[in-house]
């Protein structure tokens, strides 16, 4: 049992250091760090992402299944970090897992873990994360463009708008506008980043974007005429910046 956890710990303590990010739900891992392990399970780069929202753009919506990937990419090279922050229905977030070295002693995580020697260790890591301890969830941007294209919207608002799902799928759309709120301030930098990108892929929707609590915006000032979102999982998932509902 020990070598498994020698194999996967020994030697590398990456996120065994002291630091904290400032607010995020992992705090004991520096932002630095946090990016590197990011890195290692998902290693999509700028072009990779750019690849994905091209293919995005000629995906055939009637041949789509739950299986179909296609934009996850995207919204992933600049939330997935923040979705790893998040923490999952066992009460940890991912950076809080790896650092639990104790709860790795179970058995059935150390069996877990067995089966996948020889693979990098935050991927295989990340794997039994999210068979214990449930994924994260992604709104695709294909399911966006599926209901975009059903309801021909003018102006989307998103009241909860998470990791970019829904405003990458507008934007392949081009659809007039989209409106997106988040109380996560820590996802201002990624989706800058990610509206930066979609703007010079030559996307015509015109994007505004807050990071406040929705339930704090006056919506008589808003021109709307579709809400499409993705709400909190009471207890299931907890972002950065909301508190546990006990
Ligand atoms: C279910 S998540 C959305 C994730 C979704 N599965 C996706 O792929 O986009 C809900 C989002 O609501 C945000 N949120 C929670 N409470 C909020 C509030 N009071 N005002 C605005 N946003 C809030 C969280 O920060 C989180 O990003």
């Amino acid at each position: 049992m020990n070598t498994v956890i020698s194999y996967l710990f020994g030697g590398d303590n990456l996120y065994l250091q002291g630091g904290g990010n400032g607010g995020g739900n992992g705090g004991g891992v520096k932002k630095s760090q946090k990016e590197e392990i990011a890195t290692k399970i998902k290693n999509i780069t700028e072009e990779d992402a750019i690849r994905d929202y091209e293919k995005l753009k000629h995906a055939d919506l009637n041949k789509i299944t739950n299986e179909t990937r296609t934009g996850n990419k995207f919204v992933d090279h600049f939330t997935f970090l923040e979705r790893l922050e998040t923490v999952s229905k066992k009460g940890m977030s991912y950076f809080e897992f790896i650092k639990d070295t104790e709860y790795h002693k179970k058995r059935y995580i150390q069996n877990l873990l067995n089966y996948q020697k020889g693979e990098d260790k935050h991927v295989a890591l990340y794997r039994v994360f999210k068979l214990h301890c449930g994924s994260i969830g992604l709104f695709k941007p294909l399911t966006a463009m599926e209901l975009y294209n059903k309801f021909k919207p003018n102006t989307v608002l998103d009241f909860t708008m998470g990791w970019g799902g829904r405003l990458v799928g507008a934007c392949v759309l081009d659809i007039p506008k989209y409106i997106g709120i988040d109380s996560n301030k820590q996802l201002k930098e990624p989706y800058n980043k990610m509206v930066k990108l979609l703007k010079n892929q030559g996307t015509k929707t015109k994007i505004k974007l807050m990071f406040k609590d929705a339930l704090k915006v006056d919506y008589s000032k808003l021109d709307y005429d579709c809400v499409l979102t993705s709400p909190p999982y009471y207890n299931l998932e907890v972002y950065t910046g909301t508190k546990s509902k006990n």
